[in-house]
Parts: C-alpha cells; structure tokens; sequence
C-alpha cells in the first residue's frame, strides 16, 4: 500500500505509490522537488531523511560518499518508500507546478534560426501548462533514449498546443542529425513533461540572466512571460555566443526591452568572432562580461538565471558569487547538448 512521506520544514506530505521513488511520486503531486537526471547520477536530489526506510531503486554508493550513507542521505529519484518516511529538504520551495504527464507530438515545422539552430514547432494532441523555463522530454521510436528541451516560449492561458524549441544540431548527433537533415518532418515523438525547477521565483530585486548558446530558450520563455507583467525589476540579459552569426532572437529579445517595466538592457558577448569584423560590442568569454556590467543590479535580493552548457556555469556561478549573490538566489539550467 502507498507510503506517506514528509517533507521538513515545509511540512508538506505526500503519498508514494509502491514501486515509485519518491521524487516521481512528488512531482505527480505537483511539488517543486530539486532534481535533475532523474536517474541516479547526478546528485541534485540527495536529502537527509530523519525517519523511515527505504529501498534503493540503483545503488545510492555510485553518487553518495560514505559518510552521506552512514548519516541516512538518499536520493529521492532512487528511493522507494518501505515505510512512512520523513526527508529533510531546507530550501524546499512552495511553489506548485503541473504535473508532467505523456502527449503525442507531430513534429509540424521548422526553421532556420541560424546555421547550426533550429525553431522546431510540435504539436500535441491536447494542450500543455507549464512555467515559463520549464523543458520537455522528446523521445522518437527510432532513437535510444529520451532528449530534453525547454520550452522556448511563453505558455499561454489554457496551455500550449503547438509548443516551439530550440534545436542546436550537435555533430554526429543521432535525432539532430535527422532533425537537420530534414527527415523529420511530420514524424510522430513521444513527449513528456512538463519538467524542471527554471522558473521566475517571486521577488523585488534586481534579474541576471546569462545563456549560452542554444541555452537562450528558457530565458527568452521567462523573460517574455515577466515582460507581460507589471513588477519594476531592473534586468540584464547576457547572451554568449561565438560570433555574429551565432546570435539569434534579437528581434524578440529588442520586443521584451520594449514592454518590459522598468530598466532593460541586452548585452551579447562573443567567444570567437573575427577580429577585423564590424563587431563593437564585448568580446570575451560571457563570465568575464559580468562583472563590469552588472553593478548596478547588485543587491541583496539581485536573482540570477542561468542556462547553457556545464563550463559556462560553473565559471558564471562563480563569478556572481564572488559579486556576493546569494547562492539560493543563483538558479541554473545545466544542460549537454541533446544529440
Ligand atoms: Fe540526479 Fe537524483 S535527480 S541523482
């Protein structure tokens, strides 16, 4: 029979179902549980549990250290529930998302964005409700394995039908590669979510956003969404990107400066583009464009949103806490390149 777990200090519970791990069964429940591989890698979802047993679903030794083990650290994406339980998670937050549920997707169109990104439409066969920021897994019968992208695009009252991504083709990539070789047109894919803790969080204070690369999805989604709305936050938007050629969005990134309430500024730093290019703007690794930009949206309450390939967070995570932002207050969308 199902199993109830607590979650302190929050004080919410739920029920686990037998044979489901705790973090299927809160997300079922639409909490806003920390994760991300869901699969036992990663260590995102480790916790302390101060009651209760538990069976493991993989080994909890591949990504716990010894003394987590011997001071009861789970991982909830690999724990199923033999008793009532109590896990402790300090930061938990209060927020409730959808639930992730199962569609069936048609791949409907595409779009050249720019010479290695694509805008790829699909639709559903019935809406989906999500947060702005939040990403979907796409799974094509022909392909190992499911890919994940964020939404690239504001949801809509009532959800989204017709849901827009950002595919980046990845060389030697199995679905990018037939994505770009224009095979996928019409194909059927299995698509999963809504899924992931990227979402504008509630506040006053000063926005960062920094993407990399084909990362701009999920910032342009929640961007757009607060533009839509009156809340006087001051906002810097950094996009990191090789060259020129690699920069995309611009027009719906100019639109959300315009109805955005209060200050806005967009700053594109490029990696790797020619010298003696018409180029004058920054040049440089993002990270090292931080810190002589952002000052003026430092505070106590300054909320940083990041999303592009590992390195590029880790060197921009460090660089904002080096600024003294508050780590809780650092929200990072890590993502490999789906191939
Ligand atoms: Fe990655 Fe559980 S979510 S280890």
């Amino acid at each position: 029979s199902a199993k109830r777990v607590t979650v302190m200090p929050a004080g919410v519970s739920f029920d686990v179902k037998p044979g489901q791990s705790i973090l299927e069964a809160g997300l079922a429940a639409g909490y806003a549980m920390p994760h991300s591989c869901t699969v036992g890698t990663c260590g995102t979802c480790k916790c302390k549990m101060s009651e209760g047993k538990v069976r493991e679903l993989t080994n909890f030794a591949y990504v716990l250290d010894a003394e987590e083990l011997q001071n009861d650290v789970i991982l909830t994406c690999q724990a199923a529930l033999k008793s009532d339980a109590v896990i402790e998670i300090p930061n938990f937050e209060l927020k409730h998302l959808t639930p992730p549920e199962d569609f069936e997707g048609e791949i409907v169109n595409y779009e050249d964005l720019t010479h290695d990104t694509r805008k790829v439409t699909i639709h559903l066969d019935r809406p989906v409700k999500f947060d702005a920021g939040q990403y979907l897994q796409i799974h094509h019968e022909e392909i190992f394995g499911a890919r994940s992208y964020s939404f690239a695009m504001a949801p809509a009252e009532g959800g989204c039908q017709d849901v827009e991504l950002f595919i980046r083709n990845v060389p030697g990539g199995e679905f990018t590669g037939m994505l770009f070789d224009d095979k996928l047109k019409g194909a059927k894919v299995a698509v999963h979510g809504p899924a992931g803790n990227f979402w504008l969080r509630d506040g006053r204070g000063p926005i960062i956003c920094v993407g990399g690369g084909s990362g701009l999805a999920p910032i342009v989604s929640l961007l757009e969404q607060a533009a839509k709305e009156p809340h006087g936050r001051p906002c810097v938007m950094f996009f990191g990107a090789r060259s020129q050629a690699d920069l995309y969005c611009l027009d719906r990134i100019a639109a959300i400066g315009e109805a955005w309430d209060g200050a806005f500024q967009f700053v594109p730093v490029l990696s790797n583009e020619p010298e003696d290019s018409d180029w004058q703007g920054l040049r440089g690794f993002v990270n090292t464009a931080i810190e002589p930009v952002a000052g003026q949206y430092l505070s106590a309450d300054t909320q940083v949103y990041l999303c592009g390939p590992p390195p590029m967070i880790d060197a921009v995570t460090a660089t904002v806490l080096e600024l003294n932002i508050v780590e809780k207050n650092v929200h990072a969308d890590k993502f490999l390149d789906a191939s």
